[in-house]
């Protein structure tokens, strides 16, 4: 099965977690880049604002076109509960263009639902898997296990 990781992490654990996925399925990785500027303490209140609105951002072009592959993994931060708005402009543009896909996140706490929820409704399509990574995964190692389980899940 060809398969795309596809993310995007304003701090880098969204990143982190997106490369440990690409390394256990062996497969092709692209971070989605923002121009909207993210950084500092007005970034970080920008980021929840777009999130909540549901707002768009404008994408640096990608190199990897979704279509070519049967699986497409797509992560994102949690930001006020909901998808990040890159990631929502990403599932947004190419939602036509998606032969299957799953999705992960990572956020401060545990409250992934809302995310996948968001997701899926944009992507027009049911994941063939989820994975949420907390906190608390990130600094205890669990994340470790929990990506070998989506693994599986997802290469079904
Ligand atoms: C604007 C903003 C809003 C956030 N809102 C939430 C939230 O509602 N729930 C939560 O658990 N974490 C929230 N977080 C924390 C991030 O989801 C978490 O730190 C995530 O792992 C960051 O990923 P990144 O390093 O890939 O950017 C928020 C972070 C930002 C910047």
């Amino acid at each position: 099965m060809k398969t795309l990781v596809v993310y995007y992490s304003r701090t880098g654990k969204t990143g982190m977690i997106a490369e440990e996925i690409a390394n256990t399925l062996g497969c092709d990785i692209e971070e989605i880049i923002d121009t909207k500027s993210r950084s500092g303490i007005l970034g970080w209140l920008r980021s929840g604002n777009d999130a909540r609105n549901k707002s768009l951002t404008v994408l640096n072009d990608l190199v990897n076109d979704p279509a070519d592959y049967d699986l497409v993994v797509i992560g994102t931060p949690v930001w006020a509960g909901h998808v990040s708005a890159p990631v929502r402009t990403y599932i947004s543009q190419k939602q036509a263009y998606f032969n299957n896909v799953a999705f992960f996140c990572t956020a401060g706490g545990n409250n992934f639902a809302g995310v996948f929820m968001d997701m899926t409704d944009l992507a027009g399509t049911s994941p063939t898997g989820t994975l949420g990574i907390s906190g608390k995964d990130i600094k205890s190692g669990t994340y470790q296990s929990k990506i070998q389980d989506f693994a599986k899940v997802i290469q079904m």
